[in-house]
């Protein structure tokens, strides 16, 4: 793999961090149980469960990519108790459009007026690309403050004829609004490790739809399909290894060891790629937070849903030190390290 880059604290006395100061969640109202699926596909409860940990998941109907977001971003301005901020950052791979942006549109529908917004796409790993970026947008003193939103109707994404990949995605978003504060204080995103390996970029890909399609001799050919292909099994050994080894690097920049954490917001691909994390890296399994069987893999939403719903729930509190981390197409990781703070969630779920 290729090396990682690590984003360092700035020492002195006017360093300015991101600071989390709301959550917000939303997931559509239909939910699809495994048994639905078995209707249509040449799979199995059994299998589901025991193999990925679903039992069921959210899927958006007549709902896109920008209408979750807006949703979740309306949730996490309540939580914040904010009314207007500097940036809008909408992490998503699966746009509503390949042009514009989504950001541009989620800010005018929360009436948040004519500020920066913008897009990142990292897979599943954007969010925590996604909070590097705003704490970069924040400490660099452009803005004073963000709101993040990852969304993916990613079940648009799948052959929903492909039993393999049918069966693991749900749609959602998760938002966080973020504002300067001092790096020392709850809240405040302490340390970044993030890392790319572009040479298994093949290994989680969506080949058709994109500009590769459109060079073909005489123009757009939609000759390769537009949904995702996965080597499942390369990818898995290479989340449990990538996500571990990046908890590593972050942990030795805050100076914290394994039994320091409290919780770990980890990536909800598989739960058993939860399970493996948490043995491999000595934690027990009650400290690597799941809502896997309820939501399947939201992609770039799974960390901040998870992170609203478990604040929200009580399971995240005040002073407890957490670790996010993240692994996905690209390839590509990250994660980050922070103290809870004391902080509203509010999530939309039905
Ligand atoms: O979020 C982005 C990052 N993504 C990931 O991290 C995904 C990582 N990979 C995984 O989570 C797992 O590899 C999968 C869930 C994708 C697949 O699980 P697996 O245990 O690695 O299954 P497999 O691909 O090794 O397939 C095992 C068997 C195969 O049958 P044979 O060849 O042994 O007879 C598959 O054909 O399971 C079969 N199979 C299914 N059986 C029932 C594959 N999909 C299904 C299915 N139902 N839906």
């Amino acid at each position: 793999m290729n090396g990682t880059t690590e984003i360092r604290r700035v020492g002195d006395r006017d360093a300015r961090a991101a600071v989390l100061a709301g959550l917000g969640g939303y997931l559509p109202p239909r939910v699809v149980t495994n048994a639905e699926l078995c209707e249509t596909l040449d799979t199995s409860d059994e299998w589901i469960r025991s193999r990925i940990g679903v039992s069921c998941r959210h899927v958006a109907d007549g709902e896109a990519t920008v209408d979750l977001a807006v949703r979740a971003g309306r949730c996490a301005l309540s939580a914040a108790a904010a009314h207007t901020v500097d940036a809008v950052l909408l992490v998503t791979t699966s746009a509503d459009r390949l042009c514009p942006a989504g950001a541009p549109e989620v800010a005018s529908r929360l009436g948040l007026g004519p500020i920066a917004a913008f897009d990142i796409a990292s897979g599943c790993s954007g969010f925590v690309y996604g909070l590097a970026a705003a704490t970069s947008l924040l400490s660099c003193r452009l803005v004073d403050s963000v709101l993040l939103i990852a969304s993916d109707v990613f079940t648009t994404m799948v052959d929903p004829s492909d039993r393999l990949s049918a069966v693991i995605f749900g749609d959602g978003a998760g938002a966080v609004v973020l504002s300067a504060g001092h790096p020392d204080q709850a809240g405040a995103l302490a340390a970044f490790d993030l890392g790319s390996d572009g040479t298994n970029a093949d290994l989680l890909h969506v080949p058709g739809g994109g500009s590769r399609d459109r060079k073909q001799a005489g123009g757009y050919s939609g000759r390769s399909a537009p949904y995702l292909q996965m080597d499942g099994r390369r990818v898995f050994t290479l989340a449990v290894d990538g996500m571990c080894r990046s908890v590593g690097h972050v942990l030795a920049q805050v100076g914290w060891t394994v039994p320091d954490v409290d919780a770990v917001v980890a990536h909800q691909a598989n739960q058993r790629i939860l399970t493996a994390v948490g043995a491999s890296l000595g934690l027990d399994g009650a400290r690597v937070l799941s809502n896997i069987g309820q939501v399947g893999n939201t992609a770039a939403a799974s960390i901040p849903l998870l992170m609203a719903q478990a604040a929200a729930a009580g399971t995240l509190r005040a002073g407890q030190r957490v670790v996010l981390t993240s692994f996905g197409a690209g390839l590509a990781w990250g994660s980050a390290a922070l103290v809870w703070p004391d902080v509203r969630a509010v999530v939309e779920q039905f």
